[in-house]
């Protein structure tokens, strides 16, 4: 049995290699953050934004100017914006990336205002002034790709930062300079902001945003057996609905990294986009996992008399056999017993709408008598077994605060086929009720151990799902969530110099 899945295996790899090209179009995992979330992302990063457009620096501005008292220099210098209130935004999608858009801001700037007569008498005064600015918009584009370990990037493109009304005030100085301002200075004041607005803007989203995606999580370590990876296998796709992205959700062992001999199914298209964000689990994360565990010999274990609780009606000894198969016990009477359980090709799950979740653990048990002289163990008979459990998906936190899917299993029943005997044939079924035991018993809840370490959501640092819904498809599950977004403090404190 062992060699027959061994010989199919190498030459699925064989395949695998060969069409190596073709294999990752589908991805295991999908997510689609929807206008709704893009809009809340948006509405957090404002305050971000915000904050960050204050450090912008503002050259000084200087230049000549013909007045009532002739011809003067003047200068404009220590220009400060004090205030930029964004009251709304939003994130417009399509297929070439994003569009963020802001109206109805206001600004305020303080400067100092100096001037002096060309000629004699040298005629100079200096004074402040502020500037109200209102009926502005800002909206500045960003695309979106993904780099060569499957990390998300972004990247701001266009700026366009137009300021509608600049009302100033004086404090000093002769009316004469109210009209200067309105011609000459405020156009080169708005030409300053506009270009110094939009670099800062464009800054803040790259090194802020991009900061954020670096917590996206690529390689995730599960155990010390498996690791988790959530590489994109291409750059993020738009439409005006929603951003989606295809990431390769696979399980690896992490001592002998191999692709899985099966591939993930097709996806159907996103159809609702009703929450901010979904995640399209498929069948094949959860079937690269067994496939990673069973290799690993870590679906194999030894059940031992002791462990047996007292409410079991049997115990681990032929004395508790002797009437069901007559022969163990002839043989080995009142021998202790063991059981070997071990995996032996990876389990199925099929997740579909009308049955949910189903597992099917393909293993065999092998039962061994143990001398009571001198402890050696002898093989009486191996069970082939073919488990049948119902598999329910959960959204769960982590001890670390993270969002995880789960996975529990609920016995529904175990076939079994005699494959070696050394106590003569018998008829399996008078070991149902001792077999379904160590399957609810031991089976069962050593799979619902793996099931509650569950595979962790890939989110943003700082994202948590908000009333998240689970909802079984053909081959896949997929959360629906809202999400709360409190992006860690590192967000708020520019590193870069001005
Ligand atoms: C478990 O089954 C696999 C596949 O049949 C086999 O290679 C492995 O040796 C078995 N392990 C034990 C401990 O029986
Ligand atoms: C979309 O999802 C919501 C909740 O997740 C559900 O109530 C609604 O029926 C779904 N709509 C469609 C068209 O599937
Ligand atoms: C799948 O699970 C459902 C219960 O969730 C059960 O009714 C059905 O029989 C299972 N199918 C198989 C093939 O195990
Ligand atoms: C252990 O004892 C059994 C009988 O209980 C015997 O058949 C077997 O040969 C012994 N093995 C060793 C290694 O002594
Ligand atoms: C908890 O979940 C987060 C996100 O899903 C994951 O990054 C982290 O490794 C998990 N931590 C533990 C201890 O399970
Ligand atoms: C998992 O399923 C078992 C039955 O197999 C049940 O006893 C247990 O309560 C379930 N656990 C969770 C967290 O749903």
């Amino acid at each position: 049995m062992a060699g027959s899945f061994q010989a199919d295996f190498s030459s699925v790899v064989f395949l695998a290699a060969l069409f190596g090209c073709c294999w990752s179009v589908n991805p295991g995992l999908r997510t689609a953050l929807t206008s709704k979330g893009l809009n809340y992302a948006c509405s957090v990063g404002i305050p971000i934004l915000e904050k960050e457009l204050l450090t912008v620096a503002i050259p000084d501005i200087s230049g000549d100017a013909d007045t009532p008292i002739g011809s003067i220099s003047y200068s404009l210098s220590n220009i400060k914006l004090v205030s930029f209130k964004i009251p709304t935004a939003s994130i417009t999608s399509s297929s070439g990336g994003l569009s963020a858009q802001a109206s109805g801001i206001s600004i305020y700037v303080t400067a100092d205002w100096h001037y002096r007569e060309d000629s004699w008498p040298h005629i100079s005064d200096s004074g402040s002034l502020d500037v109200s600015g209102s009926s502005i918009s800002l909206e500045v584009g960003v695309v979106m790709g993904a780099d060569s370990k499957g990390h998300a990037t972004l990247s701001s493109t266009t700026c366009s930062f137009n300021i509608g009304n600049l009302d100033v005030h004086f404090s000093g100085g002769a009316a004469w300079l109210y009209n200067l301002f309105s011609d000459d200075i405020a156009d080169s004041l708005k030409d300053s902001l506009r270009g110094q607005v939009c670099d800062e803007a464009k800054s803040t989203i790259n090194t802020q945003g991009n900061a954020a995606l670096e917590t996206l999580p690529v390689i995730v370590q599960v155990d010390s057996i498996s690791e988790i990876d959530f590489r994109l296998l291409q750059s993020p796709s738009f439409t005006s609905e929603y951003m989606e992205t295809l990431h390769k959700g696979e399980f690896y062992s992490i001592a002998h990294p191999v692709e899985a001999p099966f591939t993930p199914p097709p996806l159907p298209p996103i159809a609702n986009t009703t929450k901010m964000i979904y995640f399209w689990l498929t069948d094949y994360i959860a079937e690269s996992a067994g496939f990673v565990y069973t290799m690993a010999g870590a679906l194999q274990y030894n059940i031992t008399p002791d462990m047996i609780p007292s409410s079991f009606p049997f115990k681990l000894n032929t004395a508790s056999f002797k009437a069901l198969i007559p022969e163990l016990y002839q043989k080995f009477p009142n021998w202790p017993m063991q059981l070997d359980l071990n995996a032996t090709k990876p389990p199925d799950f099929t997740f579909s709408p009308s049955l949910g979740g189903n597992l099917t653990v393909f293993g065999d048990m092998a039962v061994e008598v143990v001398s009571p002289t001198n402890k050696s163990m002898q093989l009486a008979f191996v069970l082939g077994l073919i488990l049948y459990a119902d598999a329910s998906v959960a959204v769960k936190t982590n001890k670390s605060g993270g969002d995880i899917a789960t996975f529990n299993a609920t016995f529904l029943k175990v076939d079994m086929t005699l494959l070696e005997s050394n106590v003569g044939d018998f008829n399996v079924a008078v070991l149902q009720t001792v077999v379904n035991l160590v399957c609810t018993g031991f089976v069962i809840p050593t799979i619902n151990q793996y099931g509650s370490t569950g595979i962790p959501i890939p989110t943003v640092d700082g994202v948590t799902l908000v009333n998240p819904t689970v909802t079984f498809g053909q081959d896949y599950v997929v959360i629906g969530s809202d999400i709360n977004y409190i992006p860690p403090p590192s967000l708020y404190n520019s590193k870069r110099q001005h």
